[in-house]
């Protein structure tokens, strides 16, 4: 099998597992919740988002948390972003990586964001010029990219004609997301396989969603094809405000267990990510998604 020796896990927890919780987090809680997963070994740890607090009260006041967190270090903390004024607060508070998003269905980005996706790509344009100049790195997020939850199918070209505008712009990574989950191994092999004659590996991510169960299958196919960066969230925390049904991301627990049957590096400490998607999900009130964290509780 030709696997890739050691992997990037990026957190996406604080972001997209708590964006669609009930349960709202204090700004202390959210850093605490931060710092419990760089304890664990976590580099890339994505820490909110700066869009209308209206649609997602969950992400409100990222500048209080952002300003608790040492970006001085080691550890990435990327924020999302989807317009200019997204990227003035962030910047205002020091961020040193944004993420933008854009999405490989019409009806997903109009929803999502309030625009086409020319639009997005229009408007990110501007975001990447100025975030590069002031030396901020760029990630890039597409949605939709296996099945989108308004228009079905999607189609691969799509998401790969928008995959290479993202990084024709800059973007230094590019996450594909299945947003809905609805993706199968066999169609990530397919996908996977077909973007890596377009983009370098190691400039794509996968960001599964669990919805239908396929998520750790998927990400075992995306890795026999050489891709090496795994978006993922501890306990199985997240899911979509504008993906009906969309459940949690792969809970981060499974994926590193998954990882050291395999032999693959990963620099996270399995025990610690339990114990934080523990305490996390007290927090929330709510119940553990990752069979590794049930499975190891007594
Ligand atoms: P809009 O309404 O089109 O923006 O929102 P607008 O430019 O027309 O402005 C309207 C008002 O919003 C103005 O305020 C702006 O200042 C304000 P007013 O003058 O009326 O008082 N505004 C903002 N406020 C705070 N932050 C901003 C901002 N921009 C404008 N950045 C916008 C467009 C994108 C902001 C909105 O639609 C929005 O916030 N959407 C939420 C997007 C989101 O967070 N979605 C979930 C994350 S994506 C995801 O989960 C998928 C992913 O995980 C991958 C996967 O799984 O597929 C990444
Ligand atoms: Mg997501």
């Amino acid at each position: 099998m030709n696997l890739p020796d050691q992997v990037k896990i990026v957190e996406v927890g604080p972001r997209d597992g708590l964006q669609n919780e009930d349960q709202h987090l204090t700004f202390n809680q959210r850093v605490r919740f931060i710092n419990m997963l760089e304890a664990c070994g976590l580099q890339n740890i994505e820490a909110g988002s700066f869009v209308r607090p209206d649609r997602v009260p969950q992400m409100a006041g990222t500048e209080q948390v952002i300003s608790q967190l040492n970006l001085e270090g080691e550890t990435h903390f990327p924020v999302l972003v989807p317009n200019t004024k997204g990227l003035e607060d962030a910047l205002a508070c020091g961020v040193k990586e944004i993420a933008i998003f854009a999405a490989a269905s019409e009806t997903f980005s109009q929803k999502n964001i309030n625009c086409s996706i020319e639009e997005s790509i229009r408007r990110f344009t501007r975001v990447v010029n100025t975030a590069l100049h002031q030396g901020i790195r760029v990630r890039g997020y597409i949605s939709c990219v296996m099945g989108c939850p308004y228009e079905g199918n999607i189609s691969s070209n799509t998401v790969i004609e928008t995959a290479i505008k993202l990084i024709d712009l800059g973007c230094y990574e590019i996450s594909l997301g299945d947003t809905i989950g609805t993706g199968t191994p066999l169609q990530t092999f397919e996908l996977m396989e077909k973007i890596q004659k377009n983009i370098p590996r190691q400039q794509l991510a996968v960001h599964f969603h669990d919805t239908y169960g396929q998520a750790l299958a998927n990400i075992f196919s995306a890795l026999q094809t050489g891709i090496s960066v795994i978006d993922a969230s501890v306990a199985g925390l997240g899911g979509c405000p504008y993906a009906r049904g969309a459940s949690g991301n792969v809970a981060t627990e499974d994926v590193v267990f998954m990882l050291n049957g395999l032999g693959i590096h990963h620099g996270i400490d399995l025990e610690k990510l339990i114990s934080a998607g523990r305490i996390i999900c007290e927090q929330l009130k709510r119940p553990i998604m990752s069979r590794v964290n049930l499975a190891t509780q007594f």
